[in-house]
């Protein structure tokens, strides 16, 4: 197993590596270099096939800017309707779509394809796991990856996925800030009552966030954001546009109204960044663009030669900078903060390395707090220290340092649940769903009592206890995962039988507290207030989110299902998967049986979980394996239906009628739906729900 950290950048990718034994961190190398531009493209072969490339392929073959993704993380779980989405469709070439007619998550249309930002953002994690993999001289298994710290549960989500798509187990996802708060040594001891400001201007955005290291009453360090702004669209590629026009108004001076093709404007660009860049050592630098237009069609070509100075520039990114500045402003004042209040103001980002930038943090902060080291790589930085730190659990009993996934102590032999990672910094997440329990309230003999709402943040300090009145001795508690007040409109996480003791009165208080540790694993303690009775149990709904059948299902055979079911579905439905998506289902089949040959139980369910998650996402060939298995148990008539629908979708598809086949394909899947419906009784409506049960068709 090796875990590197990822700063997945809306302009710049960036990973790194801690080596805990020599104590240093290292950014590594993709393509040679330690930044990947976040682009991807598409090229064709003579033979007609595309295919994508990324990073600096993408960005210096780019030879048709509606089919080269810039950005993408700015589409990152978004729908279509939502305004970021029309900003970054009025600011780019490429054409954004909704994924398909049935969903309306952004996608983009590539070429012959349709991509989500998910799959994009997927492509990218993906070379750069391959490429360090090669570099380190091992596969890169694990990963912690950085988010801004705005990104809301949908975006989080995305990310997530798309690291999964990639091959990649991600530990955790960090917000940017604190994982450059990290890189800065920000979580040391002595660090307690901190006040950091984290100053990140990149590429495209700036984003500021104010954080505190506060102590919890267990005297765990942890990082608190304390207040945030940023500007969405604001960051060093602004600087290189006001650099292009203030070239193109000297042509214009000399020249009039030249001819000024793509291709200039794009090699102007890209020389304004350089000088921009450039400036950061020297007063001057130059603009220099051999045979770079003509005055008139059959004019002579002209070169473009001129010299930009540090102050020019100063001059033209001054009202940026002056913005950015209002913005750290605002939030001083929001949190009552003056700047001597403020500890520590790190330099986060690419264009910091802009002197003017500098120059202005440091005039309102003063220059012994500001601090600025490797500003591009801090964040990858941050999140490789904490991919190793997170490797490490220590035991809440003796102190002993446990491996990453170990149930209990080695030691103690106590549970290790709840336990923090040993670097002592506790990273907190926010459940994107309600934990909670099956009882019956007034008339609903099925209500959902949540337990953990929503949002709230883990791993819990304590435990979250709910009083319920038990009917009988034999007591039973459904654990359900969801949002729904039916309970079982939600996931089961498994079920708690509890015998109360005996002699306890009729209708007696029985205490239910749940637990939620930073893996996701739910701990469950039945307790009756007055006695000194207590049960516990400990369910991973992990697992059972991820897709895998009830936890009751031993994980060597789970997963051997689930292999046996994804061998056949990639052999029977090869020509409707993408290939990009069977390379992933491939590699995921591999490492699978990595897992099952290693016999590690909770890898064996995680791989299990992710090959039933590869079969629901397959696209046009998903829907045609539900087609054919919903088809076997329907009546005939229904069957016949059924079958030709996806005939038909079969069809167009062939004849490469991407209009007809989506018609079709939306229709068949109506059928789908309500012959499961049919089948469920009205109640199931989730195709994957029925796969997972049983799946004769399968083998
Ligand atoms: N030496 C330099 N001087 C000035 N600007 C620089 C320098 N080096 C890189 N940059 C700028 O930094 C920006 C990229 O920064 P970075 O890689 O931190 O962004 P990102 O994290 O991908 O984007 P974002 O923060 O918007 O998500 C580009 O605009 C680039 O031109
Ligand atoms: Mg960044």
């Amino acid at each position: 197993m090796k875990a590197i950290g990822i700063d997945l950048g809306t302009t710049n990718s960036v990973a790194a590596v801690h080596y805990p034994d020599r104590k240093t961190t290292e950014v590594l190398q993709v393509d040679a270099k330690p930044h990947t531009p976040s682009v991807v493209g598409v090229r064709t072969r003579k033979n007609g096939d595309e295919y994508a490339v990324v990073g600096e392929d993408a960005v210096h073959g780019a030879k048709d800017s509606t089919t080269t993704v810039f950005s993408v993380k700015r589409l990152m779980g978004r729908t279509v309707g939502e305004p970021q989405v029309a900003e970054v469709s009025k600011r780019f070439d490429y054409e954004i779509v909704p994924a398909s007619e049935t969903d309306p998550t952004a996608a983009i249309r590539m070429g012959k394809e349709v991509r989500t930002p998910t799959e994009i953002s997927s492509l990218i994690l993906h070379k750069i796991k391959q490429d360090v993999g090669r570099g380190l001289g091992t596969e890169v298994t694990h990963a912690v990856i950085t988010v801004p710290a705005y990104f809301e549960i949908a975006q989080r989500a995305a990310t997530r996925q798309a690291a999964e798509a990639a091959g990649l187990v991600v530990k955790r996802l960090i917000d940017e800030p604190t994982a450059a708060a990290i890189a800065y040594g920000v979580r040391e001891v002595g660090t307690t009552g901190k006040r950091v400001l984290v100053y990140d201007l990149g590429g495209g955005t700036f984003d500021i966030s104010l954080l505190q290291m506060v102590q919890d009453g267990d005297g765990r360090n942890h990082l608190q954001v304390a207040g945030a702004a940023g500007d969405n669209w604001l960051g060093g590629d602004d600087f290189d546009h006001l650099i292009v026009d203030h070239v193109l108004d000297q042509i214009r001076a000399e020249y009039g109204e030249p001819m000024l093709d793509q291709k200039f404007r794009r090699l102007l660009k890209e020389s304004a960044e350089q000088v921009k860049r450039r400036l950061g050592q020297s007063e001057f630098a130059e603009v220099n663009i051999p045979g770079a237009f003509r005055t008139s069609p059959d004019g002579p070509l002209v070169d473009v030669f001129y010299e930009v100075t540090r102050e020019e520039v100063k001059r033209l990114i001054a009202p940026l900078v002056a913005r950015t500045m209002a913005l750290v402003d605002s939030v001083l004042a929001e949190g009552n903060f003056t700047p001597e209040d403020i500890t520590d103001v790190l330099l986060v980002g690419g264009s910091t390395l802009t002197t003017s930038v500098r120059e202005a943090v440091v005039s309102r902060f003063g220059a012994d707090k500001v601090r600025m080291d490797k500003p591009m790589e801090c964040v990858a930085l941050g999140a490789a220290i904490l991919a190793d730190a997170v490797s490490g659990l220590e035991c809440p009993s003796c102190g002993t340092v446990n491996d990453d996934e170990s149930e209990n102590c080695s030691k103690c032999k106590n549970s290790l649940h709840g336990a923090m990672s040993a670097s002592g910094l506790v990273i907190y997440e926010q459940t994107t769903m309600a934990l909670g329990i099956a009882a019956v309230d007034g008339d609903n003999p099925d209500a959902f009592v949540e337990i953990i709402p929503k949002g709230t943040q883990y791993p819990l300090t304590k435990p979250m206890t709910k009083v319920f009145t038990a009917a009988g001795r034999q007591v039973r508690v459904p654990v359900h995962e969801g949002v729904h007040k039916i309970a079982s409109k939600n996931r089961v996480q498994g079920v708690i039988e509890v015998e109360l003791p005996e002699g306890l009165e009729p209708n007696s208080d029985v205490e239910v507290s749940f637990n939620y540790d930073g893996d996701r694993v739910v701990t469950v303690v039945v307790r009756v207030p007055g006695t000194t009775f207590v049960q516990s149990a400990t369910l991973h709904p992990k697992a059972v989110e991820n897709g895998s059948p009830a936890p009751q299902e031993e994980s060597t055979e789970e997963l051997e299902r689930a292999i046996d079911i994804v061998e056949m579905f990639v052999a029977k439905y090869d020509s409707y998967i993408e290939p990009w998506h069977r390379d992933r289902i491939k590699s995921r089949l591999h490492n699978a049986k990595d897992a099952f040959r290693r016999q590690d139980d909770k890898e064996q369910r995680r791989y299990a979980g992710l090959l039933y998650r590869d079969l629901d996402t397959s696209g046009l060939a998903t829907t045609l394996y539900y087609a054919d298995i919903v088809a076997e148990r329907a009546e005939p008539a229904e069957c016949e239906n059924i079958r030709r629908k996806a005939q038909e979708v079969r069809q167009a598809h062939e004849q490469k009628n991407d209009a007809r086949r989506a018609l079709s394909e939306k229709v068949l899947g109506e059928l789908i739906q309500r012959e499961l419906r049919k089948q469920s009784g009205g109640a199931l409506a989730d195709p994957s729900d029925l796969l997972r049960t049983k799946n004769p068709s399968a083998r």
